[in-house]
């Protein structure tokens, strides 16, 4: 591990490493914003300007980065956002993720669009892990996924909200990136200058939406994916909530809040949390940051409400930042991505550890003991 820190000191080392190691396709896939990625660098650009104020002479504090947050406890206050066909970005990868994240004490998040089950990562998250769901036309198609969710030991279900259409993706469409999928000889051409990424899909199969296709084996296998993205966005609206909320007995989580009232309304409707997010950027390139809104969302739900955080998040710094901001927890996207993209198992495990040390050192700097102190940390511009 010594070495690895040394080759990457910081996510920004693994993002490099990534671009390099996977198919150019591959790569814009999970780097892409939507647009020409106004929202996705402005997520960044607002993070760093978030400031915290050294402390002095605070004497030796025993600082503790481990977190309840909807009554279970983890390892730090952060996590792994979901990522719909992870198998892509490396053959499997859902299922190094889980591990890392389970014996690293953080949560998972496995997505409803994921190359892997429920029943594959619920064993191999122990209990941490995190079932990301897009309400479905197909009522009955979802009261099944959901019981098949629940049955394999997920707790907390997220329930994403803000992709009432597939949004346009410039970059990985210039990429030769279709949705859905195809095989075309461009593609080809970039998975053979990426030996060992081909080698890995070779032994590992094609790709396939792996919870979801067992439910359209009738469609022709050329038109499924389609048919399933049809299925994926009806554009729901707020008695989606409360539909959800009878079949799931565990948590809830709205994810994909930026405006105060959806936030306020969220938890009328009985969630027990909202996830403050643009989608990394993926969604409206008019967007503001996340980061931005943040402050204004804590103060419209008030201080009991559980707000979970994410966009533009690469550091631990940048954990300490949306902490401070008013977030509960954070969770990632890409920073595992491409951790997962540069070197499999090690290099998840890497970032884990960069992203603690980071946080940690920062709690340090400013004289927090518990992730909970850095709000009191901010610098109000
Ligand atoms: C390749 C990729 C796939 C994603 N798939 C999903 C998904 O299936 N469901 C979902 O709710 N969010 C999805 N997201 C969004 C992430 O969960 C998260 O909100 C976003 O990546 C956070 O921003 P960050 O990448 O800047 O950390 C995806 C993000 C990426 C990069």
């Amino acid at each position: 591990m010594a070495d690895l820190s040394a080759t990457y000191p910081a996510v920004s080392d693994l993002r490099r490493k990534a671009r390099r190691r996977i198919p150019h396709f591959a790569y814009e896939f999970m780097d892409a914003g939507t647009g020409q990625d106004h929202t996705f660098a402005r997520n960044i650009a607002d993070l760093e300007r978030v400031q915290l104020s050294p402390r002095a002479l605070r004497g030796p504090v025993a600082r503790d980065l481990s977190t309840v947050f909807l009554g279970q406890r983890y390892d730090a206050p952060f996590g792994m956002a979901p990522a719909g066909g992870t198998g892509m970005i490396w053959p499997g990868g859902e299922c190094i993720l889980a591990e890392v994240a389970a014996t690293s004490g953080v949560p998972y998040t496995l997505a409803s669009v994921a190359t892997q089950t429920p029943e594959v990562i619920g064993p191999i998250a122990d209990g941490r892990g995190w079932f990301q769901f897009y309400p479905m036309a197909d009522k009955e198609i979802q009261k099944a996924v959901l019981r098949r969710a629940q049955e394999a030991g997920f707790e907390n279900l997220v329930v994403t909200v803000d992709v009432p259409k597939m949004s346009r993706r410039e970059r990985q469409m210039r990429a030769g990136f279709q949705m859905p999928p195809r095989l075309t000889p461009r593609m080809v051409l970039q998975a053979l200058a990426n030996p060992g990424w081909t080698r890995a899909m070779l032994q590992t199969g094609r790709p396939e939406l792996a919870t979801l296709t067992p439910y359209f084996a009738h469609v022709p296998a050329a038109d499924r994916m389609a048919e399933i993205g049809r299925q994926l966005h009806p554009e729901p609206g707020w008695d989606e909530v409360e539909r959800i909320r009878k079949v799931w007995r565990g948590k809830i989580i709205l994810k994909g809040i930026m405006h105060r009232d959806d936030a306020v309304m969220a938890l009328d409707k009985g969630a027990d949390a909202i996830w403050v997010s643009n989608h990394g950027g993926r969604q409206l390139d008019a967007a503001p940051s996340a980061i931005s809104v943040l402050p204004g969302i804590r103060a419209a739900v008030g201080n009991d409400a559980a707000i979970i955080f994410d966009s533009g998040v690469r550091s631990g710094l940048d954990i300490a930042r949306a902490i401070a901001s008013g977030a509960d927890f954070v969770m990632l996207g890409r920073p595992f991505l491409y951790a997962l993209a540069a070197g499999g198992k090690d290099t998840v495990q890497l970032c884990v550890r960069i992203l603690s040390d980071e946080l940690e050192n920062v709690m340090a700097q400013v004289g927090a003991q518990y992730p909970a102190d850095l709000p009191l940390a901010l610098v109000r511009t």
